[in-house]
């Protein structure tokens, strides 16, 4: 056979051959190591070199046109499968897609970034302590003697004996702060956290809430820059419009110890329901570092000072985003949080 019969034959062939399977058989038969390719050059042995020359020659290009008519021909058969596949996977863009339902953040933790945004633009650290906290933590170093009334089993849950308790506040972190910070560093942190008291649940109570700690130990710190601080997160948190004030109050902690109070948002200081007619709205306790705190933390209360105050979270979210009932942060019912789904703004 010559060139021109071996590729008739083959194009022959090829015309009834439709898919890759068949197109490899028929490879083989032609450039296999028993195919008609490899016959031909069997024949080489009995040749003189001048035919050798010649043959070689045309197997060459006998090799190379059954290549290249089988290469098309593959060329062709992965088009059409393609196309059959692209047809059959066809997409109808105009379907209503599957609508995966995603969870929210829950509110507290949308209010707790809130608080921390501010603070951190103000140069405070966030900083985190245990929730399984040592009575000396907890109470002692924070000027809570033993036998006070706020130690009691009633109220804190304490685990085994009474060295060891679920902290039934934050502010065991400004004791934790000030002694890592060795006594000669200005502190600004503060500390959002759970916390644990012995109440029974209802509307405005719960066994496990959320507080914001902070704390800022430095020299000449008074109690016009606890003023000021609270001030800008009051304003941030609840409008340019807000006014603040300090009442006196009590702490063990603190001296002088203050409630902080902004005016109502809601009815801007007249007197309505949120305000029990007040026109004012306590959202956080404070104070100046009490000395014995300072002192029993390593900081010498004739050189520093500070302040320090205590949110509570669920306070903070209840008020500005009107919920009256503690226990919806805790319920994690999507329809409470979506609304206030911050990724979505
Ligand atoms: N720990 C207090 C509480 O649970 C709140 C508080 C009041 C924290 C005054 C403070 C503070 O840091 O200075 O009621």
């Amino acid at each position: 056979m010559n060139n021109e019969e071996i590729i008739q034959s083959l194009n022959e062939k090829l015309t009834s051959i439709n898919d890759n399977n068949a197109l490899n058989e028929l490879r083989a038969q032609y450039l296999g190591k028993k195919g008609i390719v490899t016959e031909l050059s069997k024949q080489m042995g009995s040749l003189s070199p001048e035919e050798k020359k010649e043959l070689g020659k045309k197997l060459n290009e006998i090799k190379t046109n059954v290549t290249e008519a089988i290469d098309n021909k593959k060329k062709e058969i992965d088009e059409r499968e393609l196309n059959a596949k692209l047809e059959s996977e066809n997409i109808d863009i105009t379907l209503p897609g599957t609508n995966i339902p995603m969870g929210a953040p829950n509110i507290l933790e949308n209010i707790i970034e809130e608080v921390e945004e501010v603070f951190m633009s103000m140069g405070y650290d966030v900083v985190d302590g245990p929730e399984v906290e040592e009575d000396k933590y907890n109470f002692e170093l924070l000027n809570i003697p033993k036998g006070h009334p706020a130690r009691d089993a009633q109220d804190t849950f304490y685990i085994e004996d009474e060295s060891i308790l679920l902290r039934s506040q934050t502010s065991p972190v400004q004791a934790r702060t000030m002694l890592k910070a060795g006594g000669n560093t200005p502190i600004r942190m503060i500390c959002p956290g759970k916390t644990y008291r012995r109440d029974a649940d209802d509307a405005t109570h719960s066994h496990q809430f959320m507080q914001i700690e902070g704390l800022l130990v430095d020299k000449n710190i008074s109690l016009s820059d606890l003023k000021g601080t609270f001030d800008v997160i009051a304003k941030k948190l609840f409008g340019d419009d807000i006014k603040t004030r300090f009442r006196p109050s009590y702490y063990q902690f603190t001296e002088p110890s203050v409630e902080t109070d902004i005016s109502c948002f809601v009815c801007k200081g007249e007197g309505c329901s949120l305000c029990k007619n007040t026109g004012w709205i306590t959202v956080s306790g404070a104070g100046m570092v009490h000395p014995n705190v300072l002192r029993n933390c390593g900081y010498d209360p004739n050189i520093w000072s500070g302040f320090a105050f205590g949110f509570g979270a669920e306070r903070l979210a209840m008020l500005k985003y009107g919920i009256n009932d503690i226990r919806t942060f805790y319920q994690t019912d999507l329809r409470e949080s979506k609304p206030f789904d911050r990724r979505e703004v």
